[in-house]
């Protein structure tokens, strides 16, 4: 077990007023940099790289990009060259993310809306594939089959580590739920917390990416669509000064993008009596607490009033 990412037992008042036990999975402990999701998302991908004789990777995302900032980071590891497509403008560079991601050797490509609308369509990708020949291409969040397979690893340490009835998991581009539901495999109830609004596409995304070839249908998994706060990286004051009493009380980080929400979520579920007494819950800690650096520089976050060190929190 030595080599498998904590699991703790979190104390709360209001978890104690409903009888429920609530343990947290700290993947966001497993390395400073690849945190989280991240770690077990690349894990699969970078071995793939490496075997088939790739110079890099090439990945999308956003100016604040947990996953960009973490697969610079893996590249620079790996001796492999990391290439971002970048949504936005090119000052973003300078920025808390990205100047790192470029630290660590990353190059940055900017490209605006409309032509990062394409990352996933067919014909945008032939042209950077026939453009980078040697370079193997990441879906945006890192989410793909070989990323499913590093996040199914969590089920098989949770069984080991504790017996439990429902996983919780924020959700964004539904990679790290798709391998929670293949690993499971109908063990448990899995409920995903999705940060985005508009989030319809999420099931097909999950079946696309589960390309069931599973006996049984694997049914035992729903989304809530109904936490994001108000779309991605929005959140109210309030929000926030709930997390942050959250985190006080249980001494654990959070940010309020992702891990945050799903903090939320579960405050809310359980003050509307969505678990039986004696559940037990399993929360996922999928990292990204880099995040923070970005939302206090952009003035979204004062790091004097969160709880923990900052330093502590982003390292
Ligand atoms: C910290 C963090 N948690 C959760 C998620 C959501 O994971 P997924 O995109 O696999 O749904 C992300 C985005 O990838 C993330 O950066």
């Amino acid at each position: 077990m030595s080599n498998f990412s904590e699991l703790q037992t979190l104390q709360h008042p209001l978890f104690e007023q409903y009888q429920l036990q609530v343990q947290i999975k700290r993947d966001d402990l497993i390395d400073p940099i690849i945190s989280g999701n991240k770690w077990r998302k690349l894990k699969y991908n970078l071995k793939h790289v490496k075997e088939n004789g790739y110079k890099g990777i090439i990945s999308f995302g956003g100016a604040y990009s947990n996953h960009i900032h973490a697969l610079a980071f893996a590249c620079n590891q790996h001796d492999l060259h990391a290439l971002g497509i970048i949504r936005g403008e090119a000052h973003y560079a300078e920025n808390f993310t990205l100047s790192k991601a470029r630290k660590w050797g990353m190059t940055l490509h900017f490209v605006d809306r409309q032509t990062y609308r394409e990352r996933n369509c067919e014909k945008y990708l032939q042209q950077l594939s026939q453009q980078f020949p040697d370079y193997f291409i990441i879906p945006e969040g890192g989410s793909n089959v070989l990323a499913l397979r590093g996040v199914a690893e969590i089920c098989h340490e949770l069984n080991i580590q504790t017996q439990y009835d429902t996983l919780i998991t924020p959700v964004g581009s539904a990679g790290t739920i798709s391998g929670l539901i293949s690993g499971d495999n109908n063990q448990h109830n899995i409920l995903g917390i999705a940060v985005l609004k508009q989030t319809d596409y999420l099931t097909e995304e999950v079946s696309a990416l589960l390309n069931d070839k599973h006996n049984q249908p694997l049914n035992n998994w729903q989304i809530f669509n109904n936490y994001h706060d108000g779309g991605y990286a929005k959140f109210s004051p309030e929000s926030l000064t709930k997390l942050q009493a959250f985190s006080a009380v249980t001494g654990v980080p959070f940010e309020p993008i992702y891990s945050g929400k799903m903090i939320l979520a579960l405050l809310d579920l359980i003050n509307i009596g969505y678990f039986q007494p004696h559940h037990k819950i399993v929360l996922l800690h999928t990292g990204g607490l880099q995040g923070l650096g970005g939302l206090i520089e952009q003035n979204k976050l004062k790091a004097s009033e969160w709880p923990l060190p900052l330093e502590q929190q982003v390292r």
